[in-house]
């Protein structure tokens, strides 16, 4: 089908995934199966030169992630750079690298939010599944260190089978930290994910309560905390509007400067990705094959071409679809118009129900 090109605003936010490198390495991992190795990374230069054109293009916010972002000891410069711009700054850290000199640093330089992923609120079970003996403990001293530098604070809890009876906890340890935003996502089935999903998939059953603590938590914390509630699309009827929509308000960048519409997108067989030190970044993000093949609706199958949902979730997730039916062209499964539907929650009961407690670590590259 040939991709319509509707006219694009400039997106809202860039991803901007400084290095795949990472202390931790857990199994849901959003990174690739195949990571670029540090030597493969852009420069401090090319990083500047990439936010200087985000800029221009209108971004209005640029999160700096990873893997683990602050590997990189220019992340400073970066920050500093995109504050002069009036861009608005989030670091998207594991936190475990992170001591009271170098948090304040980046305070000074202009950093505005920070966002904290948890592996748990047990120790043992949150360094198991982190893969990182120290970690959860780090962690803890970095949310008490951005509550008194007085950094705005985001709790990211990542929930799965495995760290489910920890949820209560966790939504305690965002209070107590003075987290105004608390995160729950559960993981999400594509990558390092989908490979472990056998061992993180939850049942019916203990989605639905994790999802009956959300809501209890969300009403008695009016006003305190702010709650983000992700679920896993495979016991839903509609899927999620993933990204906001292809191609639409997000654009990624690897480590080595390749420009994806989401950090899966490397997934879909056939799809080249054009980098910032070849083309500019605004000619990737209106006219490149990677961002048209799947923006707006011209590219929609039946039933999602009629349905009166297709400008609010964008036909869902391009890189589930993919998953799922071997098609990223495909109606997302999580759809219940979708004829793959029934044999998706089939599957996934099944494989919840065998459930299995083994899973495969996160690995990076050689060279790294
Ligand atoms: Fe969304 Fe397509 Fe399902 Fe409609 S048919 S709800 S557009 S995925
Ligand atoms: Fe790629 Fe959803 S993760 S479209």
């Amino acid at each position: 089908m040939i991709a319509t090109a509707p006219q694009i605003g400039p997106p809202l936010a860039l991803l901007a995934e400084l290095s795949y490198r990472c202390p931790l390495r857990c199994p849901y991992c959003s990174n690739p199966l195949e990571m670029t190795a540090a030597s493969g990374e852009m420069d401090t230069g090319k990083w500047i030169d990439v936010i200087e054109q985000a800029a221009d293009m209108g971004v209005l916010q640029i999160h700096f992630s990873g893997g683990e972002p602050t590997v990189r000891k220019d992340l400073e410069d970066m920050v500093e750079r995109a504050e002069t711009l009036g861009i608005y700054t989030n670091l998207i850290t594991s936190g475990v690298l992170l001591d009271r000199g170098r948090l304040q640093g980046l305070a000074d330089r202009g950093l505005q939010h920070i966002q904290l992923s948890f592996q748990g609120a047990d120790e043992v079970v949150a360094d198991r599944i982190g893969g990182l003996k120290g970690g959860h403990g780090k962690k803890l001293e970095t949310a008490k260190l951005a509550g008194e530098i007085g950094l705005p604070l985001t709790i990211n809890a990542v929930m799965h089978r495995q760290n489910m009876d920890d949820l209560e906890t966790m939504i305690q340890m965002a209070v107590d930290f003075g987290a105004k935003r608390l995160e729950v996502a559960h993981v999400q089935y594509y990558g390092w994910g989908l490979r472990n999903r056998a061992a993180l998939l939850p049942t019916r059953a203990q989605l639905e309560h994790a999802t009956a603590i959300v809501d209890a938590a969300r009403e008695r914390l009016k006003g305190v905390l702010v709650f983000d509630y992700v679920v896993p699309d495979y016991y839903a009827k509609r899927p999620k509007s993933c990204m906001g929509g292809w191609g639409r308000q997000f654009l990624n960048v690897s480590p080595s400067g390749r420009v994806m519409p989401c950090h899966a997108a490397e997934t879909i067989p056939g799809m080249e990705f054009e980098t910032v030190t070849e083309r500019p970044l605004l000619e990737i993000w209106q006219q490149s094959d990677a961002f048209t093949r799947f923006r707006g609706t011209g590219w929609m199958p039946e039933p999602c071409r009629s349905c009166d949902r297709r400008e609010l979730d964008w036909g869902g997730c391009r890189c589930q679809a993919l998953a799922l039916t071997g098609d990223a062209a495909a109606v997302d499964p999580a759809c219940d118009k979708s004829p793959d539907h029934e044999r998706i929650v089939a599957l996934a009961t099944n494989e919840a129900a065998a459930g299995s407690d083994d899973f495969e670590y996160r690995r990076f590259g050689e060279g790294a």
